[in-house]
């Protein structure tokens, strides 16, 4: 079988010599396309491959088109917003994630963010400490449990809101359980976003709830642009000069926002939550592992699609 990894992002090269060694080790063939810019090539290349392992790159219904003898595609990360599901899922391809590989990454940069931002970007000037502050967790899964165990470290309360997940488990950890987003919101200094972009999620943080923020709250992003509101988003942080953004993913009115808003707001140039040699190797392990396991086995213990 032909294993294509297509990551206009490269993997760590260390991450590519351990998934070609899994992938020949099984008897399979690797091809490796890095920084491609653009569709075309991927369409190109996709065309023989019987399996796929991506990053944020967009999987569209004309890559899977082009793609005649793709089984699988695996996205070595968490998000598989990036995969158009419902052409995968009509050509029985099988979509899989490779969940918690990269959250350690995404949740120490989160962190990071929360200091580099209270420290008024390391320019001169008083900042704020971390200790005595209330953070709240929107969505504890994988990087949202990490980012409160790390925060614990720090003296931070902890509180989170996850409808998926039973308060008795949350509670256990040491978390104040929120009981709905307002609250979250209301009582947290800081807010993390750990939420998927779905039809549920996005456009979900905007004025409503970022206007019931205490005095100084900061929004924290590490999970994906679509799910903020950004003209809500604007008008709040216009109407209240206490509030501050920091995100891993650049807002489409980054310049405005930087123009009013100055050191209240940051956005890293390039998404770089999973960008750590280690999450790269486990992430990228995992796929060809669970690709490998895939032709070998069967095995769609993590499938994101159903058909
Ligand atoms: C994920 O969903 O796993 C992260 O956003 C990482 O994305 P990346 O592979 O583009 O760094």
């Amino acid at each position: 079988m032909k294993v294509l990894i297509a990551t206009d992002k490269p993997f760590s090269s260390k991450a590519v010599e351990g998934i070609k060694s899994i992938v020949e080790g099984a008897g399979h063939t690797l091809a490796i396309l890095e920084k491609y810019g653009t569709e075309d090539k991927l369409i190109e290349q996709v065309a023989d491959a019987d399996a796929l392992i991506v990053r944020s790159d967009k999987v569209t219904p004309n890559v899977v088109a082009a793609a005649k003898n793709l089984k699988i595609v695996v996205r070595a990360g968490a998000g598989f917003d990036n995969l158009d599901l419902a052409s995968l899922s009509e050509r029985k391809i099988v979509a899989m994630n490779t969940p918690g590989q990269n959250s350690n990454a995404v949740a120490e940069l989160a962190i990071g963010m929360m200091i580099y931002i209270s420290r008024n970007l390391f320019t001169p000037g008083t900042g704020s400490e971390l200790k005595g502050k209330t953070l709240g967790i929107q969505a504890y899964g994988n990087v949202g449990r990490l980012v409160a165990e790390h925060a614990k470290s720090f003296g931070m309360t902890i509180m989170a809101f996850d409808p998926f997940i039973s308060a008795q488990a949350m509670e256990k950890e040491g978390v104040i359980v929120a009981k709905d987003l307002e609250e979250l919101y209301s009582k947290s200094d800081f807010i993390s976003l750990h939420i998927p972009a779905n039809e549920h999620t996005k456009g979900s943080i905007g004025y409503a709830l970022l206007s019931k923020m205490p005095k100084g709250g900061c929004l924290v992003n590490t999970a994906r642009k679509e799910v903020i509101n950004e003209p809500e988003l604007e008008k709040v942080m216009e109407e209240r000069d206490d509030l501050k953004y920091i995100t891993d993913i650049a807002p489409s009115n980054l310049d405005t926002l930087k123009e009013k808003f100055g050191k209240r707001i940051f956005a890293t140039p390039k998404k770089q939550g999973a960008e750590t040699a280690e999450a790269n190797l486990n992430a990228g392990l995992a796929a060809a592992n669970q690709i490998v396991d895939f032709f070998a086995t069967g095995n769609t213990k993590f499938q994101v699609n159903k058909f």
